[in-house]
């Protein structure tokens, strides 16, 4: 591919990732750690990408760059063609841990970042009534944190992260705490927000389950130093539902992740077991 070519796909993506490395510096003297090595990503307008790999391999790490929050030791982070130097309200984050300021009622937490970004008072207001009904949580505007359930508290983060006008949502395994069911009620609701919104979501977890369901493309990334290992498109149709997580179609894409996912960390896979994967759906990247 030629250069102009390259900066014309670079543009096309909504989020592209070229040449990325990351080495964190440590002790004294310090000694540096490669977490990840020469990411190449291309994310489209609209999709829902998942990233998983086992623990340690630098995804939350990845994100952060994604988000603008940390500064990758080599190459960049585009944002519709433009290099991400910094947070910016564009691309919005969710976090594993609640974010939410115990202090400031549901409705303050959701108006936070309008408020911060200068957005008139009437804006705010419609901002926050529309936000916290599309989560769910009209009713509890007026209540504090510490009255809201986990899952609750989720749905405030999701709210105040929607409110904040993002281009892209970037979400680091914030389920991860949550109990079996509220977990897929929350699933449910990204899925919700993400159809009515249109908007680029790129999703962290290690639960193959969830990234299953949810995604439309699932980045693999190998064992430290993070690299793309593969990339696997669903086959699963939408809209996804409760029948689709007890499908046939859903436990074969498990299977093929999972296999994928074993690949990728070096572990060895029976060939019988390798062979079920559809060989469709797995791209070498
Ligand atoms: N601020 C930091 N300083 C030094 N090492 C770090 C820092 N943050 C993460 N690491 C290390 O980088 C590696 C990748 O971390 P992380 O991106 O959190 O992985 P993951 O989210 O895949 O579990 C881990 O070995 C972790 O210990
Ligand atoms: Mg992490």
């Amino acid at each position: 591919m030629n250069a102009r070519a390259d900066s014309v796909r670079a543009v096309s993506a909504k989020l592209a990732v070229r040449g990325l490395t990351h080495r964190y510096s440590m002790g004294t003297p310090p000694t540096e750690l490669t977490v990840l090595s020469r990411i190449d990503l291309e994310i489209a307008r609209g999709e829902f990408v998942c990233i998983i790999g086992e623990s340690g391999c630098g995804k939350s790490t990845l994100l952060r760059m994604m988000a603008g929050l940390l500064m990758p030791s080599e190459g960049e982070v585009l944002h519709d063609g433009t290099r991400v130097r910094g947070v910016r309200h564009e691309l919005g984050f969710v976090f594993q841990q609640d974010a939410v300021f115990p202090w400031l009622t549901v409705e303050k937490n959701v108006a936070y970042g309008p408020k911060s970004r200068g957005v008139p008072k009437a804006e705010r207001e419609r901002l926050v009534a529309h936000w916290c009904e599309a989560v769910g949580l009209t009713a509890f505007r007026k209540a504090f944190p510490k009255q809201l359930s986990g899952g609750m508290r989720k749905r405030v983060d999701l709210a105040r992260a929607y409110a904040n006008s993002p281009d892209v949502l970037l979400m680091d395994e914030p389920f991860a705490a949550l109990d079996v069911q509220t977990k897929a009620e929350m699933q449910d609701a990204v899925l919700d927000l993400w159809k009515s919104t249109g908007k680029t979501v790129v999703f962290v977890t290690h639960d193959l389950d969830e990234a299953v369901f949810l995604s439309d493309v699932v980045v693999v990334l190998s064992s430290r130093p993070g690299r793309v290992h593969a990339i696997v498109r669903s086959t699963l149709a939408r809209p996804r539902n409760g029948e689709t997580r007890v499908g046939d179609a859903f436990a074969v894409a498990k299977r093929t992740l999972w296999t994928t996912l074993q690949q990728a960390r070096g572990r060895a896979v029976a060939p019988a077991k390798a062979r079920q994967a559809p060989p469709t759906t797995t791209e070498r990247a």
